[in-house]
């Protein structure tokens, strides 16, 4: 599924929209280049799922962990530089664990992800514009997607 987002406004009524679906054990991967809005719609994502922290950037600190009614497990694995890092912490225990996880730079894990998981390729098109190509990997994955393509009208 591929989409144009017109402005920084769509991509954060896009992620409130895409987070207020997310259950338990889901996971979404957001590649893209750098500033194409990766922590901007995983900020809103988060405020999407009820989280009330403020949601930072984990580029430094690899994973940020947020606690609500549903745990936000946030992930930017652009400092990863091996598979051994990948396993020293512990990934799997996250990815099937009891929260959601974002993880921006997921294609630089490839091999780490999990079954199933919800896969945004952002793509700058201009200052403010974005392309969006939504690959569904899993069954719950498809879900979700059926879910933003049935209702594009509530978040574009
Ligand atoms: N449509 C848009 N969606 C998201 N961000 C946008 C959009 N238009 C402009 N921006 C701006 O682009 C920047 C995106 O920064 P952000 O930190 O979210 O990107 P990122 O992909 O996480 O970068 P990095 O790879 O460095 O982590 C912000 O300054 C934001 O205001
Ligand atoms: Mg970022």
């Amino acid at each position: 599924m591929e989409f144009i987002i017109e402005n920084k406004e769509k991509t954060k009524c896009f992620g409130e929209y895409l987070g207020s679906l997310l259950q338990k054990g889901d996971v979404i991967c957001l590649n893209g280049d750098l500033g194409t809005g990766k922590t901007t719609m995983s900020k809103s994502i988060g405020f999407g799922m009820g989280i009330e922290d403020y949601i930072t950037s984990p580029t430094f600190a690899i994973i940020n962990e947020y606690y609500g009614n549903l745990n936000l497990y946030h992930f930017d694995t652009y400092r990863l530089t091996s598979n051994a890092d990948v396993e020293y912490l512990g990934f799997d225990e996250y990815f099937y664990g009891d929260g959601v996880c974002i993880i921006e730079w997921a294609d630089r894990i490839k091999d780490a992800l999990p079954e199933d998981y919800l896969e945004i390729n952002l793509e700058r098109i201009d200052e403010e514009k974005r392309k969006y190509n939504l690959v569904a990997v899993g069954k719950r994955a498809e879900e979700l997607l059926e879910e933003l393509k049935n209702n594009e009208d509530s978040w574009n």
